[in-house]
């Protein structure tokens, strides 16, 4: 603790920027969009049910699964130098705030003396409200402003006094297609002003066999990750697509350096998705995309951050080159 005397009352605030309907909504849209395309192509968010961030849980803790472990080493050794080089009084993360490197990143600039805020910033509300009283607890005094939002679209809700560190971990970054990727640096770009920090951890290019090993798991925990993509469309939108029929089949694109997941139908399907009204026809062997993870090199991240009105300060690794944490200031 390192005040004397009484300890302040924790103060957190949830603030909601989703309606209660947004979710089943916003589902609908996307999903009848993507069925809608040829390939068809399903944004990865709707992976996260209750069942997908526990199956994503066991992924993190799988042998062949290393970015988890070396992120969690590089920000446990640069934790404490990232307070104090940066001096930021308001952390801010994007996704998940339950988890330990959170917490690595907090005690931090806690120790660091000068963390007034943390705002925790997910679609998900019952995350944040879990998160929001052990960090209230665990920092007595400071202020956590949660915030219920999708990233795409209320960064602006950010509060925007004090000198702010938004960290965008876990290699979350590398979900997003490019041109997704590019619209997310420029928002983020309007929503810093200029001596504000980002810090974003990315799975870096290396050897092929090992990322693919890393998707493809022997356990089969990835298969049925991915696979649970239409399990939950079956949920939620009362379908009958037979999982079963579909084989789970990673891929390595070398010129964007990307795992591919995808989806391929063992037959020629034909399913409906009742709430979208929707016959879903599937030749044999066709491809559902289901997500992508793109690999970085640090030269062309960095030329993308500056690109995006942002320049590289710091660039740490850890012992095998695996994973990256980028320090960028808004310029
Ligand atoms: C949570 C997006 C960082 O891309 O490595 C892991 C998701 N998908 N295995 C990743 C994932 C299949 C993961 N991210």
């Amino acid at each position: 603790m390192r005040l004397d005397g009484p300890v302040p009352p924790p103060t957190i605030t949830i603030e909601s920027h989703l309606a209660s309907d947004w979710a089943e909504g916003a589902m609908r849209e996307d999903i009848a969009s993507a069925f809608a395309m040829r390939p068809r192509v399903l944004p990865p968010k709707w992976l996260y049910d209750d069942r997908g961030s526990a199956l994503f849980d066991e992924i993190t803790r799988l042998p062949e699964y290393y970015p988890t472990e070396a992120e969690r080493s590089i920000l446990s050794q640069r934790a404490a130098e990232l307070a104090h080089f940066t001096g930021a009084d308001s952390v801010v993360e994007l996704g998940s705030g339950t988890s330990d490197k959170t917490r690595t990143l907090l005690d931090a600039f806690w120790e660091a003396g000068k963390l007034k805020r943390f705002v925790p910033f997910d679609v998900s509300e019952a995350t944040l409200i879990n998160a929001a009283e052990m960090l209230a607890d665990r920092y007595r005094g400071l202020e956590v402003h949660a915030i219920v939002g999708d990233f795409t679209r209320h960064l602006n809700q950010i509060p925007s006094d004090g000198s702010r560190l938004v960290a965008f971990l876990g290699g979350t970054i590398g979900n997003l297609y490019q041109e997704e990727r590019q619209a997310f640096l420029g928002a983020m770009a309007d929503t810093l002003v200029s001596g504000e920090w980002l810090l974003l951890g990315v799975d870096l290019v290396k050897e092929v066999p090992r990322i693919i090993d890393a998707y493809f798991d022997s356990s089969g925990v990835t298969e049925k990750f991915i696979k649970n993509a239409l399990v939950v469309l079956n949920r939620e939108l009362e379908g009958n697509i037979p999982v079963d029929q579909f084989d789970y089949v990673p891929y390595w694109d070398p010129r964007q350096e990307r795992v591919d997941m995808r989806l391929r139908a063992l037959t020629a399907i034909q399913a409906r998705l009742e709430r979208l009204d929707l016959n879903v026809v599937l030749e044999a062997n066709e491809e559902i995309h289901v997500e992508i993870s793109t690999k970085f090199r640090p030269e062309s991240l960095s030329a993308e951050l500056s690109d995006a009105g942002f320049e590289l300060d710091r660039f740490y690794t850890d012992d095998r080159n695996d994973f990256g944490l980028f320090l960028a200031r808004r310029m």
